[in-house]
């Protein structure tokens, strides 16, 4: 571990220093009004001081831990910037404090718009280490999957726009161009935001079809700043290009069938291959998670007192995530209580944590394990041994650890597992390489690629 990602370690422990010292300072003010706690105002000043060091120290531990890249940047920016904003505010409260106190109404105000960022902030950060979003970039979420499937008997009969140009959006542009987020003022996500065109105007040009928006950033230079995707996304394929420059020349209808549209040969050899990618999606298995009971209140709380977190994974499914970032006592003692409830728990994430590999002697009995996390703890190949018995598991982030190449060689006859994080453990070009030439399904992600996997299994709830 070197210096840059100790520091960054901190952030975690270290952000809940200004967000009391800064709830603090906000009921203090509030009570400076009642003659009763006058006196408070004197030491505000001072307290508000430190609070903003310690919310500096925060900005710089974050950003240090930001450069891990272990999380969804997006929503790493986000948190970034009104963290930064909401440090900025509470440094200008400082300075116009005095000024502001004598005008009732415009104090109120300042201290529920601080209460408000400060609010705003921590909750972007908690929602990065309770794991909304984390690391499930690049994978699709069930509905996307179930809302498109590819379903093309003879490519002929499909419709060029909906079955190849909004397939293809939905997968690589709607994540930021949607519902849930309008990058550029664009919508990607159906015909009528498609027609509305983007914060620059029209996204297609009928009269000058190369000049459309649309066609020109797939076409610019991939490290061209305005190039779409942005470089780090998963890129359209030629094949999509090919399809999409198409599509464009010949007038960009919206209901015409590829047949009408008479493609020619370097079309038509594209469209293979657009099939030939995608065919995939027609081989999803859907797998069915047994539906579970509720988690029992008692347990829950019980495990929660030992420093669990426990969540549960959706609305409909009782399943649960736990997440022992802050585990009282040893690791062990409170994976023998997780125990206990094993079959609920399916996503498991010790990252960061003291972790031994002694402490994983009783992994083999969560069964129903589908994702795992052991990352940056002292773990070795010991531990992965554990790991083995895990049927179900199809995720395993074990980054920066003591595990080497021998232990990963194991783990790669799990029969469901489609991905291995493991940037940061020891191996070298060789290992890597023999490991790279195992026929299974894991993929492997070292840091240096940012190739992103389709998931081909997904899971639904089975009707009750
Ligand atoms: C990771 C997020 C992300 C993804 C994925 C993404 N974009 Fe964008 N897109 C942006 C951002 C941010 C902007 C605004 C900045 C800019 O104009 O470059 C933008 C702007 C655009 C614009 C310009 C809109 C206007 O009128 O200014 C177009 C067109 C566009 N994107 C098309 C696409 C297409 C097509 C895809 C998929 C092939 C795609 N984008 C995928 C983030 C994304």
């Amino acid at each position: 571990m070197n210096l840059i990602e100790l520091i960054g370690r901190f952030h975690p422990v270290l952000v809940h220093l200004p967000i009391g010292i800064f709830v603090l300072v906000i009921v203090m003010d509030g009570l400076t009004r009642f003659d009763k706690f006058t006196y408070l105002s004197a030491s505000i000043r001072l307290i508000l001081g430190i609070g903003i060091l310690s919310a500096i120290l925060s900005l710089v531990t974050g950003y240090t831990l930001s450069l891990e890249g272990i999380n969804n940047q997006d929503l790493v920016d986000n948190h970034q910037w009104t963290a930064i904003g909401t440090t900025a505010l509470f440094t200008i409260y400082y300075f116009l404090r005095q000024k502001l106190m004598a005008k009732r109404l415009a104090h109120t105000y300042t201290l529920l718009l601080l209460l408000v960022m400060l609010a705003w902030t921590g909750h972007q950060g908690g929602s990065l280490t309770h794991g909304e979003g984390f690391l499930t970039e690049g994978t699709l979420d069930a509905k996307t999957i179930t809302a498109a499937p590819l379903d093309i008997k003879d490519i002929n009969q499909a419709l060029v726009y909906k079955d190849l140009v909004q397939y293809t959006l939905n997968q690589k542009c709607v994540q930021c161009h949607g519902s849930k987020k309008q990058k550029g003022k664009l919508r990607l996500d159906d015909l009528s935001w498609i027609k509305a065109g983007g914060k620059n105007g029209n996204l297609i040009n009928t009269t000058d079809p190369s000049d459309g928006e649309l066609i020109k950033r797939i076409l610019l230079d991939d490290i061209d700043e305005h190039h779409m995707p942005p470089k780090e996304k998963t890129q359209l394929t030629d094949a999509e290009l090919v399809i999409f420059q198409w599509w464009i020349n010949a007038g960009a209808s919206f209901d015409k069938s590829v047949a009408a549209l008479s493609p020619d040969a370097k079309v038509i050899k594209a469209l293979a291959s657009f099939k030939a990618e995608n065919q995939i999606q027609e081989k999803t298995i859907v797998k069915t998670r047994e539906p579970i009971d509720k988690l029992d209140e008692q347990i829950k709380k019980r495990l929660e007192k030992m420093g669990w977190v426990v969540s549960t994974i959706s609305l409909d499914d009782n399943h649960i995530r736990l997440i022992g970032y802050n585990i009282e006592g040893t690791i062990n003692d409170a994976l023998v209580a997780a125990a206990e409830i094993s079959e609920h728990v399916i996503e498991l994430k010790l990252s960061f944590s003291a972790l031994k590999d002694n402490d994983l002697k009783n992994l083999n009995q969560f069964i129903n394990l589908e994702k795992l996390w052991l990352d940056h703890t002292d773990i070795s190949d010991n531990a992965l041994k554990q790991v083995t018995a895990l049927n179900n598991l199809g995720y395993l982030n074990i980054v920066n650890t003591k595990t080497t190449a021998g232990g990963v060689k194991n783990l790669m006859n799990l029969p469901n597992l489609k991905m291995i994080y493991l940037q940061g453990i020891k191996i070298t070009t060789d290992e890597r390489l023999a490991l790279e030439s195992i026929k299974t399904n894991a993929n492997l992600y070292f840091g240096d690629s940012m190739k992103s996997v389709i998931t081909d299994t997904i899971f639904v709830k089975k009707a009750e």
